[in-house]
């Protein structure tokens, strides 16, 4: 079956990057990405300097994509019905309430979308799970299609996405492997075979790998599980390296220089953000003790606790160097966004570290390239224990236009994420006389998480 027209539910971080790409290497099929957001959708319709998304080079494509074969619309129902495939990749995040809050991953919107597949459907339809999901989540998303749906066959499939942000379009266009799940059925070899066809249009096939649809989904979780394990892995020698004179970037070094371990991901830091690894590991977890498998769940749920641990300990670290008292202390935040080059602050280790700063009395002057004014404050709004009131807020939170405006006057300086402008050949800190933290270990010489508690 050759695929001619793709639907892609939710225009975020995934839907809008993969959809793009997909439709600048497959000029013959038609794209189109649908969102219940429509403010989202007319900013993807919008000028390509201000696309709801920011990913180095993705402007690029959507540039040469977009009214060709790519298309943002908020129309769900006509593009439901018109796809022969539909690629599901709305969020799935951590559940705020009901059994498993705190750990599970929340599946109403995913459930939303099962639910408008088979009520819009006319056709028979292959899906696929963008999203990244529980194990076994298939199995729901056919109850659903099924029980709304009685004449149309859907063939269900698992694609998860292992782009990160910052590298969407370079890891889109040379993806470490391609990872289909589908049923071991003549009809799900054969959606495999048309979603394979899709990649095979500048993927390497012997980067593409099939398996049944439990593998899939799983794999996602677990690729996530290992790669946030890592960096807490690092994160916790690096305290280690601060009782002992033991330099964490050098151990960092000497660890990965073994091939069997590789260099990657071992970069110790202020404990890692974004949407995913806190929320796939907890994910994993729940599923862990669903399955009655406590020891595995604890295993894994320490890969978080350490996380916490490593953002509280740089708060705490800079507490203690103006002796508990931050009281009348300025101190700028630089860095919202949870690693560079993106947009997107979801998580990020600078909310908890401005949290806990600022509840300890000190006014931050906070400063991003690229997250807005209005996110920075909508995170105040969602993340912090306790909402700071208006006043709070005009009189000891100052988001910043630049660089200079952060660090100026300030007590000291916080760096949290790595964006290349903070590095030293790029910015002079000299000049402002401020104690500098480095939690994302970008300045050698700044008392960074490391060497302070020496
Ligand atoms: P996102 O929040 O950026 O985008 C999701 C979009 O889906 C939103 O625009 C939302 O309005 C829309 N949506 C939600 N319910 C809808 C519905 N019923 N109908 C239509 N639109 C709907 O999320 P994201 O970061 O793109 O992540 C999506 C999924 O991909 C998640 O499961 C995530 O774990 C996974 N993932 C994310 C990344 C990443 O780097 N962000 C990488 C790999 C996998
Ligand atoms: C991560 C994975 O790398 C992707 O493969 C996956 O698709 C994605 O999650 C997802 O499922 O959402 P992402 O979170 O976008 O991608 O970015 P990463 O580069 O993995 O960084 C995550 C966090 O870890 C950042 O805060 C980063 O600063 C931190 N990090 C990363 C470290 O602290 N040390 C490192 O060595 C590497």
């Amino acid at each position: 079956m050759q695929i001619k027209n793709i639907c892609c539910i939710g225009a975020g971080y995934v839907g809008g990057p993969t959809m793009a790409v997909i439709a600048l290497k497959c000029p013959h099929i038609s794209v189109i990405v649908v969102d219940s957001n429509p403010d989202k959708i007319k900013a993807w319709n919008g000028p390509l300097d201000s696309l709801p998304v920011y990913e180095p080079g993705l402007a690029e494509v959507v540039g040469e994509a977009r009214g060709r074969n790519l298309f943002f619309s908020d129309d769900i129902p006509g593009n439901i019905e018109k796809a022969e495939m539909i690629f599901m990749a709305v969020n799935t995040p951590t559940k705020t309430e009901g059994e498993g809050a705190g750990m599970a991953a929340d599946l109403r919107y995913i459930k939303a979308c099962a639910k408008d597949i088979a009520k819009y459907s006319k056709s028979n339809k292959i899906i696929v799970e963008k999203s990244t999901l529980p194990v076994r989540t298939a199995e729901k998303i056919k109850e659903i299609l099924e029980e709304n749906s009685s004449k149309i066959h859907f063939e269900i499939l698992s694609n998860p996405e292992f782009l990160a942000e910052g590298t969407a379009i370079q890891d889109l266009f040379k993806s470490d492997r391609i990872l289909i799940g589908g049923d071991e059925t003549e009809s799900g070899q054969n959606a495999v075979q048309a979603l394979v066809d899709i990649y095979t249009n500048w993927i390497p096939k012997e980067k593409i790998l099939t398996t049944n649809v439990w593998s899939s989904e799983l794999a996602k979780l677990a690729s996530n599980a290992m790669l946030a394990q890592r960096i807490s892995s690092i994160n916790s020698l690096s305290v280690l390296c601060e009782k002992t004179g033991a330099n964490i970037d050098e151990l960092s070094k000497a660890i990965g220089m073994d091939h069997r371990i590789g260099p990657h991901f071992l970069k110790a830091s202020v404990g890692f953000g974004g949407s995913c690894f806190q929320k796939d590991i907890l994910n994993l977890v729940y599923l862990c003790k669903y399955y009655g498998l406590d020891e595995v769940a604890e295993y894994w749920h320490q890969v978080v606790k350490i996380n916490d641990y490593q953002k509280n300990r740089f708060a705490e670290k800079i507490t203690d160097n103006f002796d508990g008292d931050l009281n009348g202390k300025q101190i700028a935040i630089l860095g919202w966004a949870f690693k560079a080059n993106t947009n997107d602050s979801r998580e990020s280790a600078a909310i908890y570290v401005a949290e806990k700063l600022f509840d300890e009395g000190a006014t931050l002057k906070i400063y991003d390239p690229m997250v807005t004014k209005t996110s920075i404050l909508n995170d105040v709004q969602f993340y912090w224990k306790e909402i700071p009131d208006s006043i709070e807020v005009q009189n000891r939170i100052h988001i910043e236009m630049s660089l200079e405006d952060a660090c100026e006057k300030v007590d000291a300086i916080a760096i949290l994420t790595g964006w290349e402008a903070f590095k030293t050949k790029n910015f002079n800190y000299d000049r402002f006389q401020s104690k500098i933290f480095d939690g994302r270990g970008i300045i050698k010489e700044a008392i960074n998480i490391y060497t302070l508690g020496k």
